[in-house]
């Protein structure tokens, strides 16, 4: 659709997390103008359900360079080693810019020391936390304070749906579908020399997932779209303890914190068998990955739907200070963790891959940036090591906005702004996102297999056949459903092309790492024809 509005800036940031509010800060104070631009509401996104914490290499003994190798393994051997040395080299000042901008993270009350706890697969505690469990919303308040008080332009509501290219092929600005915002309701552009997408994760693909109904791959989508490369989308990593709410249960699940076992909580099954221990040498504290299969494992051995994280011996008092945002979730549902242990199956929670970049954030199309969960910096590898994410948007958004407001100094007029890519297909709304994430579950879920893959895919293509009923004009249930069904088919393609199990990628027909034929990423880009 043509834009019927328009607004000029320097930067465009899509996104409101830690990654783009971040990006926007510096950007701004570099005396770039900025607008941000957010789906629902600044504080919406992802980063505000952040509970464990920020991984950094804080601590006394601590090293980046044990940061580094606790990362690649992690990563089962698809990190790229150099993203890794960045991110943790970079880290323990990024967060401490972070604390002069006005988060406030837990500390020792004698020593005034940042307090670190323990989360999977780190050697050692490395992870700052705010509000005991509610480390994101402490950042995102913090963030948004700061965005307020710098006085960057910005707009809510706004779903982005395509990028603006100039006639070199430079990205450009966005065009956007902005919903109850006075005079600029419906679709119109930002038009701005750099576009940062921080748009966050893709979740809302599967049925039951840690991710706000927001998270729907939209910056994933747009990339793609736009001709961008985009990489690694088979590592979708399963936090292995979400609160089990039934079979059933759709959408945001609660999270239970890795660090409540970093304290101390047990894993067991219904008779109190902890069956962790002994399958890895770090127990409970395993990567992630390897917890949830272990999870996923007994489950299946016993035909169970959950397991359960025993932490009653913490006690109420450490319950009620230490993990106040948990305690309270649980108990909404009826479950006290001080009297009870906690049933708990595997979730969706993070997109591994997402659009590929350098180590400046910038993607495969010029003038196009990709920040924080929807980028694939290479950091990650085959599953992201807890805690790494908040620090990813944090030390990669100071590169961005290093490196957009150096261009910005260099750069000459405005370019003409050319008309949008042309949005794919668009689907009826509810519906099509709801069978998105029921056929994306069964068949590309936790445990997968060609079988079960190639039905996902075949269930996916007929969606795709059925969306030939395209609405008139189509809202942001239509645009979210397109984008969910363009991220899901991609995703399943590379899930079906990885004969191998690595990492969050877990193969049921293809059992065993293959480092000879699959030590290699999975690129993809879209040929103009598939917009
Ligand atoms: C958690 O608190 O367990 C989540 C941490 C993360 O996803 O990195």
């Amino acid at each position: 659709p043509k834009p019927g509005w328009s607004v000029d800036a320097d930067v465009v940031v899509v996104g409101s997390g830690v990654a783009g509010l971040t990006v926007a800060l510096r950007c701004a104070a570099a005396g770039a103008k900025v607008t941000v631009v957010t789906k629902a509401l600044l504080d919406d996104g992802s980063t505000r359900w952040a509970q464990g914490g920020i991984a950094a290499a804080l601590g006394e003994g601590d090293t980046p360079e044990q940061h580094l190798d606790d990362t690649l393994v992690a990563g089962a051997g698809l990190c790229d080693d150099e993203a890794v040395r960045t991110l943790v080299t970079e880290g323990p000042d990024a967060v401490r810019r972070l604390i002069a901008t006005g988060a406030q993270f837990d500390t020792d009350t004698e020593t005034g020391a940042i307090l670190l706890t323990r989360e999977g697969g780190h050697h050692r505690r490395r992870i700052a936390h705010a509000g005991g469990d509610a480390t994101g919303a402490e950042i995102s308040r913090a963030l948004v304070e700061a965005v307020r008080a710098a006085g960057i332009e910005t707009i809510e509501h706004a779903l982005v749906l395509d990028l603006l290219k100039d006639a070199d092929g430079r990205a450009a600005g966005v065009t956007l579908h902005v919903m109850g915002e006075g005079e600029r309701d419906g679709v119109g552009a930002v038009r701005a020399r750099a576009v940062v997408l921080a748009t966050g994760g893709m979740g809302q693909v599967f049925s039951a997932t840690t991710n706000p109904a927001v998270s729907t791959g939209d910056g994933v989508a747009l990339a793609l779209r736009a001709g961008a490369e985009v990489s690694d989308l088979e590592f979708v990593q399963f936090h292995p303890t979400v609160l089990w709410l039934g079979p059933d249960a759709e959408g945001q699940q609660p999270l239970v914190s890795e660090a409540v076992r970093g304290e101390g909580a047990h894993l067991v099954d219904a008779d109190g068998y902890r069956f962790m221990v002994g399958a890895h040498e770090l127990a409970e504290l395993a990567p992630r990955d390897i917890v949830a299969k272990g999870i996923m494992r007994r489950m299946q051995e016993l035909g169970a739907e959950h397991m359960y994280l025993d932490a009653r011996h913490f006690g109420a008092e450490m319950w009620e200070h230490r993990f106040p945002t948990i305690l309270a979730a649980c108990r909404t549902h009826g479950i006290d963790p001080v009297t009870e242990p906690i049933p708990v199956a595997p979730a969706a929670h993070y997109a591994s891959g997402g659009v590929r970049t350098d180590l400046l954030g910038r993607s495969t199309v010029p003038g196009l940036y990709a920040c924080g969960e929807v980028a694939c910096t290479g950091v990650h590898g085959a599953n992201r090591l807890a805690s790494n994410s908040l620090l990813e948007g944090l030390v990669f958004a100071e590169r961005i906005a290093a490196d957009v407001t150096a261009a910005l100094r260099e750069a000459g007029a405005p370019a003409e702004v050319l008309q949008p890519t042309p949005t794919g297909t668009v689907l009826a709304g509810p519906k099509a996102r709801l069978e998105i994430q029921r056929i994306m579950t069964e068949g590309a879920g936790v445990l997968r297999s060609r079988e079960s893959l190639e039905r996902a895919a075949a269930e996916l293509a007929r969606i795709d056949e059925d969306a030939a009923a395209a609405l008139e004009a189509p809202g942001t249930e239509s645009w979210e459903a397109t984008n969910l069904l363009l991220v899901a088919r991609v995703l399943v393609a590379a899930a079906l092309r990885r004969e191998e199990t690595r990492g969050c990628h877990w193969r049921e027909d293809r059992p065993d790492r293959d480092d000879t034929a699959w030590r290699r990423h999975l690129l993809v880009t879209l040929r103009p024809d598939r917009t």
